[in-house]
Order: C-alpha cells, then sequence, then structure tokens
C-alpha cells in the first residue's frame, strides 16, 4: 500500500462548494464504482441496511435546492451568528463558499442521500449510535472514493430540517433515515491542502479523561 498517497487522500479529502465543476456532468458508472466501494465500509448486521438515493434529474434537484436554500438564510445563518468559533478568523471565507454553495445548489450535477432503514426516534446513545454508524463510515468512503476519482462532495445536512418534503419528492418510505446530502461534481484545480484543525493531542485522553 502507497502510506504517502493514502494519506494524502485521508487528509486533503476537503468539503468542496465553490471548486465544482457545473457544467461537467458526472459518469452514472463512476457513482456506481464510488458506491460500491462505499459499502465495504463497516455496515453493521448481516444485512445491511443501507440505501443511497441518486438525484439527477433537474426539477427534483431544483426543488431541493430551494428547501436547502430556506433552511440556510432562515434558521442556519442567524444560528451561526450566536455561536462561538473555533477559528473566527476564517468565518468570512467560510460564508463566502457556503453562499456559493447554497447559491449553485441545483446545479451540482448528482445529489447523493446515503439513507439508512429504520428511524432513531428514541433518544438512547446505543440506538442513535447503531443507526447512524451503520451509513456515516460508508458515507465517508463514497467522499474518499469520489474525491480520488476527481469528484468532489461536501457533508450536508440542512434539508434534513425538510427530511419529509424531500421523502415525499423522491418517494423514499416513511421507515427510511436520510442521513446527509452529498452534493457531487467534479472539481476543478487538485491543490487540496490538509485542514486548520484543533490538534488531536489536545483531544486525545489516554487512559482517563484529560490525561495527555
Ligand atoms: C455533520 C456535518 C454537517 C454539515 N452540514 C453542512 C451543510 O448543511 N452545508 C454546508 O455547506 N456544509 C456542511 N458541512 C460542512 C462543513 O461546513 C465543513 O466541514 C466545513 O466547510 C469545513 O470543511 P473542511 O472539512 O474541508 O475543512 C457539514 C459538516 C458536517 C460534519
Amino acid at each position: 500500500m502507497q502510506l504517502e498517497t493514502v494519506d494524502h487522500l485521508l487528509t486533503t479529502t476537503r468539503s468542496v462548494k465553490r471548486r465544482l465543476d457545473l457544467q461537467r456532468p458526472v459518469e452514472r458508472e463512476v457513482i456506481e464504482k464510488c458506491l460500491e466501494i462505499a459499502t465495504q465500509a463497516p455496515v453493521g448486521g448481516y444485512i445491511p441496511k443501507y440505501h443511497f438515493v441518486v438525484v439527477t434529474d433537474a426539477d427534483k434537484k431544483k426543488r431541493i435546492g430551494d428547501l436547502y436554500r430556506k433552511v440556510y438564510y432562515e434558521i442556519y445563518l442567524p444560528h451561526r451568528k450566536t455561536i462561538e468559533l473555533s477559528f473566527p478568523e476564517r468565518e468570512s471565507r467560510f460564508l463566502d463558499v457556503t453562499n456559493h454553495l447554497v447559491e449553485h445548489f441545483h446545479e451540482v450535477p448528482v445529489h447523493i442521500i446515503p439513507c439508512i432503514e429504520g428511524r432513531v426516534d428514541e433518544p438512547s446513545t446505543f440506538k442513535q449510535a447503531s443507526v447512524y454508524g451503520q451509513i456515516l463510515p460508508a458515507a465517508w468512503s463514497l467522499m474518499l472514493a469520489l474525491r480520488a476519482r476527481g469528484v468532489g462532495s461536501c457533508w450536508t445536512t440542512l434539508h434534513l430540517m425538510h427530511e419529509g418534503e424531500v421523502a415525499e419528492l423522491l418517494e423514499i418510505p416513511d421507515n427510511i433515515t436520510q442521513t446527509a446530502l452529498l452534493p457531487v461534481a467534479y472539481f476543478t484545480g487538485s491543490d487540496f491542502k490538509p485542514a486548520r484543525r484543533i490538534p488531536a493531542r489536545e483531544r486525545t485522553h489516554w487512559d482517563m479523561w484529560g490525561s495527555r
């Protein structure tokens, strides 16, 4: 295994919001191949419960984009102004790219919604972790597999505030939980860099909480 290549992929798979090529279609075969790879992630249980709803229909993406935009401007942006930020000096760039995505959401060639069978209506940590843990590793593998092929994506969740409307639009059954929405497009330029993060060692606890 080429460790350098693997580490590069893992450290530079960014949330691509601005550098999405909105004109270039993403081939169905590429999506299918990446989904096959993604389903190799840990899924739990003997019969996997994952589903991926792939949306390419322009009218459906437009409707999803409208719902996403509504949540973004009416709920997310006002809320963001009230929270403490890890890197406040980066806020204007963050908003710049995030605003760009929201305005072009419907133009992104493919929307992929990773879904899981079942609902998490119980607050138990065990139940929640068991349901989401069966789909989120696969969704991240999907993003890595896409990125390795020059295709960008971004983890988004805002549409979930209108999960029911999107379920109706896409005829997703009631017992299915939508977990995210990945806008997917070839990216332009490839000089992605590791992100600035709070160092892992500051958030790592050896043998007991707070012990470095
Ligand atoms: C749980 C979760 C939900 C997110 N939801 C959204 C979203 O709805 N819209 C969006 O633009 N970005 C969303 N993001 C992406 C973050 O804004 C993103 O991580 C941030 O831009 C940092 O990018 P980076 O990972 O490339 O450093 C989400 C990320 C996570 C982990």
